[in-house]
């Protein structure tokens, strides 16, 4: 029997500009289509519909196909989407006008596509051709930059419901000329479209990056703005072993020799943002895997928006919890606390975690993205301080990217390294092999690993 009653397959083999393919000739648009009109219709558990590279026939694309019968359609468009689903997909008949049938043809074409690909690959490797993998690779900043530099002017608030580059580039401070290039590389980005000479939103556009939008993250994405200028400095941080001066750097814990005050809020406020974007969600999860059986006392070290302990805070009003952070991010975390409505829970300390007294009888410790600032030797005293704080079967919880035993990945993992190296003093990413060990001479038995969906996983310690 097959789980479904129909496969589908649509290529989506995306090619260099201006050669022949599926989704230059707009595959992602059909994809699409099918999935709402699958939705729409209730057949989502009937029809599997899955993407897939290229099957040799991009001058005919659109390609899709649809199992188990093999059924081919060229020339796909939106506008027969519609036809395919209620005719084939649900009726079990499939659309004559747009089979493609002609075995032979077919046939010929897809082996004399390969032979053409096995060709240029072998021309391309002859003349000692960068591969296209590495060329994106160096220029991968150059989307990132696009949309970092748009989030920073506010464009996307800008265009709200339409306007030309001159409009535009008014409400932003900036030259129209200039403006318009930024537009039109958002337009080829996909995160615009563009009608005569008016720029609009796309919807994705709108919801994520537009000022008033429910959705808006215009403000914790900016921080990876910030971040990105300390990248610059890698190559520098690389050879000096640490993080590198920076003129408009900001560090947390000297913020009063900062001459910039409001550039220091700023960088906070878009830091704590950007902290909340991630914790929101995943918080309530880590609450629910942990389990709240007899915690009383929560302890969140750096909880920064307070994401943590306001998901604890919500499974019962006998839990207590205790943020302590740096003493300018406190009124930052009070707002946070303060709109989730659990003040009377939540208690605030200013401090510095590296020094202070944490106090005792704890339940829980949290440590959820603080292990990666510090060097193993400031990890080992907080896991060992944190184990006098702890009461009998205590845990303490590290939450953080953590590193394969030879530390080449997960990718995210050994990037997110650097990141530490460009902003700390002696940061980076540890693997599980360390996280365990610095549990165990600590004194915490019972160590484990709870792999969360994402790129962060947890280390529990527990108090014997
Ligand atoms: C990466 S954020 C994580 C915030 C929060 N735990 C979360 O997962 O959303 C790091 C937090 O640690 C705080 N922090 C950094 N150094 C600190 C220190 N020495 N003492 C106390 N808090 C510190 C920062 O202000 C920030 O709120
Ligand atoms: S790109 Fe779709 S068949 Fe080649």
């Amino acid at each position: 029997m097959e789980p479904f009653r129909f496969h589908s397959f649509v290529c989506t083999q995306q090619k260099p500009e201006g050669v022949p393919s599926c989704p230059a000739n707009g595959s992602l648009a059909v994809l699409d289509a099918l999935d709402r009109e699958l939705h729409s219709r209730s057949l989502d558990n009937d029809v599997q519909l899955t993407t897939c590279g290229c099957m040799g026939l991009c001058d005919e694309g659109p390609v899709m196909v649809v199992y188990p019968a093999g059924v081919w359609y060229r020339r796909v468009r939106p506008s027969d989407v519609s036809e395919i689903v209620g005719t084939h997909l649900g009726g079990g008949k499939p659309v004559d006008r747009l089979v493609w049938n002609d075995a032979p043809a077919m046939k010929a074409m897809a082996v004399e596509h390969g032979e053409k690909f096995r060709q240029a690959m072998a021309a391309r490797d002859k003349a000692g051709i960068l591969p296209d993998r590495l060329d994106q690779m160096i220029r991968g900043y150059m989307p990132s930059r696009c949309l970092l530099t748009a989030l920073e002017l506010d464009i996307f608030t800008a265009v709200g419901d339409g306007g030309d580059a001159e409009r535009i580039g008014a409400m932003i401070n900036a030259n129209a000329r200039a403006a318009g290039m930024l537009l039109n590389a958002l337009v080829a980005l996909g995160l615009l479209s563009k009608s005569g000479e008016d720029y609009r939103n796309t919807p994705e556009s709108a919801r994520f990056f537009v000022q008033g939008s429910k959705d808006n993250q215009r403000n914790g994405l900016l921080h990876t703005a910030n971040i990105w200028h300390r990248w610059s400095t890698l190559t520098d941080a690389v050879r000096s072993g640490t993080r590198v001066a920076m003129d408009d750097g900001v560090d947390l814990r000297n913020v009063d020799h900062k001459n910039d005050r409001d550039d220091t809020a700023v960088w906070t406020r878009n830091f704590i943002a950007g902290m909340q974007r991630i914790a929101k969600d995943r918080a309530t999860l880590v609450v629910k895997i942990l389990g709240t059986a007899g915690i009383r006392r929560v302890l969140d070290l750096g909880g920064g928006s307070g994401a943590y302990s306001i998901a604890f805070a919500k499974t019962g009003p006998d839990v207590q919890c205790e943020i302590l952070d740096v003493p300018q991010v406190m009124p930052l975390t009070a707002e946070y606390v303060r709109q989730a409505g659990v003040s009377a829970q939540v208690s605030l300390r200013a401090g510095d975690m590296l020094h202070a007294d944490f106090g005792s009888g704890y339940d829980i410790i949290m440590l959820n993205a603080i292990c990666h600032m510090f060097s193993e030797e400031q990890n080992q005293d907080i896991f060992r301080r944190s184990l006098q704080a702890l009461a009998p079967k205590g845990r303490l919880v590290v939450q953080d990217f953590i590193l394969n035993p030879d530390k080449t990945g997960p990718q995210h993992a050994a990037l997110f390294s650097l990141n530490m190296l460009v902003n700390t003093d002696a940061g980076a990413s540890y693997s599980e092999f360390e996280y365990t060990n610095w549990m165990k001479a600590a004194g915490f038995t019972e160590v484990s690993r709870i792999n969360l969906p994402g790129p962060s996983s947890l280390i529990v310690g527990v108090v014997k």
